[in-house]
Order: structure tokens, then sequence, then C-alpha cells
């Protein structure tokens, strides 16, 4: 089968096809005939080797990718009866494991991570949901604000900032979110209550709105020390890189690890749901052929995009 991989970390031009092995599924693992595959920060960061320790070992060429959409084309030994073969589902991959990540025909993935597609969307669409809703999930699980609470949000016209303004209008939460000049409209459409002009005064900002500072802030944008005042006393800073604010006060700081959840099947397959229910909207820039993986790494690293870019993973065939 064929994949886009590296063959050593550096830029984006090490995007390359390559053929391999097709792959075939163990106990607990479904294999996917891809058909999309969302491209993520965290691609950028496996191809360029910021997390080349977790690979050590592994021979390249190595695959990148986390979200997927396509349909089960294998089901292995000791997995449930909900996932068939020509099923329609989306899917967590961990690129680290040892089947490697999205960008290929075929992909074998754990049960667990595995969902029935959101009805009524195109696989290129629903491919974009999975990562970032979790990741926005886990973020705002972190915070804990009750009902009626408030959050702020930096980079929130990104694909996780976004899905933290859904997901924290369901929970009943004000969100005070950034914008940067033109955006203010559609991010309210996107569910903040508030918006503030984004950058190094968004703390001062959400001060104006919220005197006491906000429950936490979901910090997407990483803009770290800039966004910690923004924060009440004993309440919660959210940075997704993980990044560590020089002076972090009274304030708890909550790494995020979106891997952790990859097998979360119930929060995965509510995710699902609330896409079918359009309660996470899908926001696709455009879809790439898979082989055009370079540009698409180079759009994402310039910033700008509305909505994430997608791999057609059907080009090769
Ligand atoms: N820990 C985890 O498990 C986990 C999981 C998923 C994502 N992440 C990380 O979370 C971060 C966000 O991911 P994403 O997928 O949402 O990225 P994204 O779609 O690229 O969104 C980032 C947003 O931040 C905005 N932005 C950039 N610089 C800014 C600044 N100085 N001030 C205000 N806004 C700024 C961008 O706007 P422009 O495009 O207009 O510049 C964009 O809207 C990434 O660093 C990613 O690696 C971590």
């Amino acid at each position: 089968m064929r994949a886009i991989g590296i063959q050593r970390f550096g830029g984006p031009e090490e995007l390359v096809e390559v053929d391999l092995p097709t792959p075939e599924p163990g106990a607990g693992e479904v294999r996917v005939r891809v058909h999309a595959a969302a491209v993520n920060p965290t691609d950028i960061t496996f191809r360029s080797g910021g997390r080349a320790a977790q690979l050590e070992g592994r021979r390249f060429p190595l695959v990148p990718g986390v979200d997927l959409a396509g349909t089960i084309d294998a089901v292995g030994p000791e997995v449930e009866s909900r996932l068939q073969v020509g099923d329609r589902v989306i899917g967590l991959v961990n690129p680290f494991g040892a089947h490697g990540g999205s960008y290929a025909e075929q992909v074998v993935v754990d049960a667990r991570s595995v969902v029935a597609a959101p009805a009524g969307a195109d696989l290129f669409a629903a491919s974009t949901l999975l990562l970032n809703a979790l990741t926005a999930n886990l973020a705002l699980d972190a915070i804990a604000a009750p009902p009626g609470g408030a959050i702020a949000v930096t980079g929130s016209l990104g694909a996780v900032g976004g899905y933290v303004l859904q997901l924290a209008a369901l929970r009943g939460l004000e969100v005070i979110a950034d914008a940067a000049d033109g955006d203010a409209a559609i991010v309210a459409t996107l569910g903040a209550t508030t918006t503030v002009p984004r950058g190094d005064a968004f703390a001062a900002a959400v001060r104006v709105v919220r005197p006491d500072g906000v429950a936490g802030v979901v910090d997407a944008a990483g803009l770290v020390d800039a966004a910690v005042p923004a924060v009440m006393d004993g309440g919660v800073v959210v940075e997704l890189k993980g990044q560590v604010p020089a002076s972090a006060r009274d304030v708890r700081l909550a790494p995020i690890s979106s891997f952790s959840a990859f097998t979360d099947l119930a929060l995965l397959s509510r995710l699902s749901e609330l896409a079918t229910d359009g309660a996470l909207p899908l926001r696709v820039a455009e879809v790439l052929p898979a082989t055009d993986a370079a540009e698409a790494h180079r759009r994402l690293a310039l910033g700008g995009l509305r909505g994430r870019l997608v791999l057609d993973l059907t080009t090769f065939r």
C-alpha cells in the first residue's frame, strides 16, 4: 500500500510517497481503508523530529497523521461486533505506535479509537473532528468550571479553540474568546459569549469583562505568560504545548495529552454524535491530494487558515 512518509526528520519537503506492506490487524484492532486524513499541528512536530526521542529505534519511513476517516476493511480477533467491514468510521491513530500514522491508504487502529462517522458528513469533513474536539473536551475537564462559570480562550478560530467555544457553550459556560480585527463576528457564531482583541493585551481585556478573572484559560495560541493574568487566583491554565509560564502565580497548570484519551470510546462516540447533531461543526479549509502533503504542512505552518486542511488518501488509487 502507498503512504506519505518521511525517510528522515526535516522540513515539509521530506514528506514523500512511500510503499509499505499492507498492515494486518491484531487482537482488538481493525484496519481502515483511509479516505481522508486531517493535517494537524502535531503532524508538523512529528515530521520535523520535535518528538524524535519517542521514535527512537523505529525504522524509517515513518508515517505521520492522527485523524482519519474511511471504511473498515478488516477486523482483527476479539473486536466487539459493533464494528464491521464496510462501516464508515472516524478514528484516532497514534503515529508513535507500531502501526504508524494516518497518511496511508490503510491503517491498523485500536478498535476502541474507532467510532461511526458523523451521519450526513462526508469523510473529508468527518476526518477533522476527533483530535481537536477531544483535546478541547479534555481542556474543559481540566478547568472543571461549574455551569455559569467563565473561561477564556486564545486561538479561538483554530481547530481546538473553535471546539472549546462550542463544548463550553454546551456546558453552560460563559466564554471570552480572542479574535483578530474583522474576526469577531465569526468567533461569536462559533459560540463565544464575548470577544476581546487577540494578542498580548488579551488578559487585560479579559479582566475588563471579568474583573476577578476567569476560572481557566485554554491557551490554544500559545501566548503562555501573556495568558496567565486572565485567570483568577486558584484557577487553571491549560497550555496545549506543555509550555510552562515563567510566573504561574496562584494558578494550576494543566498540561493536556490527548493521546492518553485515544481509547476513551464513550467520549469519542459522544463527540461524533455531537457532530451529527450539528453541535460541533466540521470545518474544512481545503482538501488536497495526499501527494500534496508537503504543501499542506507549509500552509498550516504559515497560519491564517479557516478550518483544517485535509489529505485525500484516495488519490493514490
Ligand atoms: N496537548 C495536546 O494533546 C494537543 C492536541 C491538539 C493540539 N495541540 C496543540 O494546540 C495548539 C492549537 O492547535 P490547533 O489545531 O487549534 O491549531 P490551529 O488550528 O493552527 O489554531 C491555532 C490558532 O491560534 C491562532 N494564533 C496563532 N498565533 C496567535 C497569537 N499570537 N495570538 C492569537 N492567536 C494566535 C491562529 O490564528 P492564525 O492562523 O490567524 O495565525 C489559529 O487560529 C497547537 O499548538 C497544537 O499543537 C495539543
